[in-house]
């Protein structure tokens, strides 16, 4: 479809992650020669940065089938094994969220990792027996926004272990510009820079700001996205100049205002913005993180001098 040719097919394609292209390179040409399947890749790191399109990119690279599911969208053993019962030698499984596995899943995962099989109880009580399931070799690929909160021997079944990093300006105005390329909107290179110091370097994020000014560029203008069009839509779209939204402001504030900014704990200040902890910590932190606003302490999250300069607040007095 339109919206999935979005997303690149081949390694050549997918720009930035330069080190966990190179290696996934080496390690996919090795299983064609060896025409053997791919070891199990697990792909771990903050959300939107193209995990779930790097698995598709794998498939293709290795000519077979992905099929995707999710940690949490498996709920029993028998779902885990109407899944890997229907795959054809060498597919990709995808599973998506992969901590939020339940752990009676995880246990029916390793020997079907391991040793492609599945062990299956049938019947209960006396007469309960078990069942030793022949699957076809596949490759899983796991997606995680946090490698810790995998269960060790889950994440030692894996063979190759990479990390995403947050894309460069460079590599987000590249994206943005082979977005606006598909969709037949010609872009101006200030523009194509704002959008791309805008994304928290992420693609996601990057496409999703360049669907919204293309809007804007159609209705308010001829359709081209000019440097004043794609100011005038971020300022409505409260996208600030380094791209944090909303959100970010409310925690960033939060602390400031109600902590004196901080330290504090997690839980509390998820109750005092009403945000969900687990969004605040998976979502909005890594990248504050990144960019030196928060720190972590053992007492809790502090905001540093960087927030109060960027919103033009007076640094407190310690
Ligand atoms: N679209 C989203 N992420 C991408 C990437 N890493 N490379 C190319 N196009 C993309």
């Amino acid at each position: 479809s339109f919206e999935l040719s979005l997303r690149p097919q081949t390694l050549s394609q997918y720009i930035g992650q330069d080190k966990v292209k190179d290696n996934l390179k080496v390690f996919i040409q090795a299983a064609k020669m060896r025409q053997e399947t791919l070891d199990h890749v697990l792909l771990y790191g903050p959300p939107g940065l193209g995990k779930t399109t790097l698995a598709a990119v794998i498939a293709n690279e290795m000519g077979v089938n992905l099929r995707t599911t999710s940690g949490p969208a498996i709920e029993r053993p028998g779902d885990l094994a109407a899944i890997l019962t229907a795959l054809e030698p060498g597919d990709v499984l995808f599973i998506d969220e992969i901590h939020r596995l339940p752990r009676s899943i995880e246990e029916v995962l390793y020997p079907a990792m391991e040793d492609f099989c599945l062990d299956i109880v049938i019947g209960n009580g006396p007469s309960a027996r078990s069942v030793r399931l022949d699957l076809p070799p596949f490759t899983l690929v796991g997606a995680t926004t946090r490698a810790g909160a995998l269960s060790a021997p889950l994440r030692d079944r894996f063979g190759v272990l990479s990390r995403l990093e947050y894309y460069t300006e460079e590599q987000l105005r590249e994206i943005v510009i082979r977005t606006s390329e598909i969709f037949q909107t010609s872009i101006d290179l200030p523009a194509s820079f704002e959008l791309a110091r805008r994304s928290r370097g992420t693609p996601r994020i990057a496409n999703r700001l360049l669907r919204r000014v293309r809007d804007f560029a159609q209705v308010k203008g001829n359709g081209t996205i000019t440097t004043e069009l794609a100011q005038e839509a971020l300022e409505l779209l409260q996208v600030d100049r380094l791209g944090l939204d909303h959100i970010d402001h409310k925690l960033l504030k939060g602390i400031i205002e109600r902590f004196k900014g901080g330290p504090v704990g997690l839980d509390t200040i998820s109750a005092s913005i009403g945000e969900e902890s687990h969004t605040i910590e998976d979502v909005y932190e890594p990248y504050l993180l990144q960019i030196g606003f928060l720190q972590r302490t053992p007492r809790g999250r502090i905001v540093t001098h960087l927030v109060y300069e960027h919103f033009q607040m007076e640094v407190p007095e310690k």
